[in-house]
C-alpha cells in the first residue's frame, strides 16, 4: 500500500497572482496536474493534497479526481503540513510507504520516484542532489562512515555544515506508521520557528531505521517554482525535454527550441515539424506528415502523408491521408477532410466533411456541410448555414462544381455532377448533372457616356 502526500499549501507570494501557485501552468497544465500524473504512475492507494492558500480553488479544480484534501491553516512548516495529512492516510502493513511530493516541483518523474521507493527498503529514503549552488537548501549530514545522520536547514546550519555540497530536494519516502510517530515528536525550536519535515531524519536514525537515498534522473526534475521567472524557465526546460523525446522517437523538428507542446503528441515515422508550431490537447500525426511553420493544432488527427502548410489552425478536426491544408487554412471542430483533399488559403471549415479528392482552394466558409468526392469549391463560396437562430445543412454530392462567389442558402442540396454558375445564390436544390445559376442577364448599353463635370 502506497500513500502519497502532495504539499500545496504555500502562498507563492512571489508569483504576485490571485491564482494559487500550484494552479499556474507548465505546458498548458497546472503544475499540480504534472505532479499528479507522475504520482498516479506509481499506482498509489491514496493521494492526499495538503492545501492552504487558495484551498477552495485547488479543491474545485480537482473535485472529480478521487483525491483527498487536508487543510493546513496557518502554514507552520513542511512537517506541520504533513501532519495535517496524517489522519487521511491509509494504514496497512507498518512498513507501507508514504511518499512526500511538492505541488510546486512539477517535473519530477515517476522513474525517479520509483528509484526512491526502491532505495527505501523498509525504512526512510531521501531524494538528494548536489547542485552548483547549495545556498538555501537543507544539507545532508553524514557520519564518518558516510551514513546519513540528519538534515540541517540552511538557516540553522554552521559554516562547516553550509560547506556540505549534498542537499535535500525535499522529496522523501518513509514508512507511514513510523512517519506518524516521528512527526509526533518534532518541535519548532529552530531558526524559522517551523515544524521541519526534515527533522524526521534524525529521529529515524535514533530509532535505528536505515536512511537510504536516491538521485533524480535529471537535474531539472527537482526545480521548484516560486516566481514567474522560474515558471518561465521551467516551461522552456520541459519543452526542451518534450522536444528531445520526440526527436528520440524519430520525428524531425526544424528547431527544438521553437516547439511547444501543451498536451500529448503522437508522431508516426518520418514526421516533420517546422518552427513555431503549438500543439494542444491530443494530437496524432501519422507517418510522413509534414507541418509547416507557425501552425496551431489542437485535438486533431492528421493522416499519413498529409501536409499542413504555414499558419494553419486546426481544432477538433480530422484529416485523412495525403491531404493538403493551408497555408492560412482554418479547420474548426467537426471538420473532416478526406484523402487527397485540398483546403487552401483563407478557407474555414466547421462541422463539414470534405470528401476524397475534393478541393476548396481559396477564400471560403464551409459550415454544416456534407461534401462528396471530387467536388470543386470555387473561391468565395459560402454556406449560409445560420439564420440567426438555427443552423442548417448543405449537401453537395460527388463531382459537383461550385462556381466562384456562390452562396448556398441552407438547407439546400447540390446534386451529383451539378454545376453552379459563378455568383449564384442557391436557395433551392440544384439538380444533378445540370447547370444552375442565378444571375441577372449581362447587358451592354452602347454609346453610353460617362457624366462630365460642367466647368
Ligand atoms: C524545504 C526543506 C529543505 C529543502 C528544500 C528544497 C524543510 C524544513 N526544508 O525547504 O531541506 O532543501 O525544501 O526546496 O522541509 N509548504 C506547505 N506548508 C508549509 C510550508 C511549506 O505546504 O507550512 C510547502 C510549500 O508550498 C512548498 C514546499 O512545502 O511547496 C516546500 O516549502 P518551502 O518553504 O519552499 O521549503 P523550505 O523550507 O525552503
Ligand atoms: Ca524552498
Amino acid at each position: 500500500m502506497l500513500n502519497i502526500i502532495i504539499l500545496a499549501a504555500g502562498l507563492g507570494k512571489r508569483m504576485q497572482s490571485d491564482l494559487p501557485k500550484v494552479l499556474h501552468p507548465i505546458a498548458g497544465r497546472p503544475m499540480l496536474s504534472h505532479v499528479l500524473e507522475q504520482a498516479r504512475a506509481l499506482d498509489p492507494s491514496r493521494i492526499v493534497v495538503v492545501v492552504g492558500h487558495g484551498a477552495d480553488r485547488v479543491r474545485e479544480a480537482y473535485a472529480a479526481e478521487g483525491l483527498h484534501f487536508a487543510l493546513q491553516q496557518p502554514q507552520q512548516g513542511t512537517g506541520h503540513a504533513v501532519m495535517q495529512a496524517l489522519p487521511l492516510l491509509l494504514e496497512g502493513d507498518p512498513d507501507d510507504a508514504c511518499l512526500v511530493l511538492y505541488g510546486d516541483v512539477p517535473l519530477v518523474q515517476s522513474d525517479t520516484l520509483a528509484a526512491l521507493l526502491a532505495a527505501r527498503g523498509a525504512g526512510l529514503a531521501l531524494l538528494t542532489e548536489t547542485p552548483a549552488d547549495p545556498e538555501g537548501y537543507g544539507r545532508i549530514v553524514r557520519d564518518a562512515d558516510g551514513h546519513i545522520v540528519r538534515i540541517v536547514e540552511h538557516k540553522d546550519a554552521s559554516a562547516a555544515e553550509r560547506a556540505i555540497a549534498e542537499v535535500n530536494t525535499g522529496i522523501l519516502a518513509a514508512p507511514t506508521a513510523a512517519l506518524r510517530d516521528w512527526l509526533g515528536r518534532i518541535d519548532n525550536h529552530n531558526a524559522q520557528g517551523e515544524y521541519y519535515l526534515t527533522d524526521v531524519v534524525g529521529l529515524a536514525v535514533a530509532d535505528g531505521v536505515a536512511v537510504g537515498h536516491a538521485q533524480p534522473g535529471a537535474p531539472w526534475e527537482t526545480l521548484g517554482v516560486n516566481s514567474r521567472i522560474q515558471q518561465a524557465q521551467l516551461e522552456r526546460v520541459w519543452q526542451a525535454e518534450q522536444a528531445r523525446r520526440l526527436l528520440e522517437q524519430g520525428a524531425t523538428l526544424a528547431d527544438p527550441a521553437r516547439f511547444d507542446l501543451r498536451g500529448r503528441l503522437r508522431c508516426g515515422r518520418d514526421v516533420f515539424i517546422d518552427v513555431g508550431c503549438v500543439f494542444e490537447g491530443e494530437v496524432d500525426l501519422a507517418d510522413g506528415v509534414s507541418i509547416g511553420p507557425y501552425c496551431v493544432i489542437r485535438d486533431a488527427a492528421i493522416g499519413a502523408g498529409s501536409r499542413l502548410e504555414a499558419y494553419t489552425h486546426v481544432e477538433g478536426a480530422r484529416v485523412a491521408e495525403e491531404a493538403r491544408i493551408g497555408p492560412y487554412a482554418r479547420l474548426r471542430p467537426g471538420a473532416d477532410i478526406g484523402p487527397q483533399a485540398h483546403v487552401g488559403n483563407f478557407v474555414e471549415l466547421k462541422k463539414t466533411r470534405l470528401g476524397r479528392g475534393s478541393k476548396a482552394n481559396h477564400l471560403a466558409y464551409l459550415g454544416d456541410a456534407a461534401i462528396g468526392e471530387r467536388v470543386n469549391i470555387g473561391a468565395g463560396t459560402i454556406t449560409c448555414n445560420y439564420d440567426g437562430v438555427n443552423k442548417f445543412q448543405t449537401v453537395i454530392d460527388d463531382d459537383a462544381f461550385i462556381g466562384s462567389d456562390t452562396q448556398l442558402v441552407a438547407p439546400v442540396r447540390v446534386g451529383r455532377g451539378a454545376t453552379l454558375g459563378a455568383g449564384t445564390t442557391l436557395t433551392r436544390d440544384a439538380p444533378a448533372q445540370a447547370l444552375t445559376l442565378s444571375r441577372p442577364e449581362q447587358k451592354t448599353i452602347e454609346g453610353w457616356k460617362r457624366p462630365v463635370r460642367k466647368s
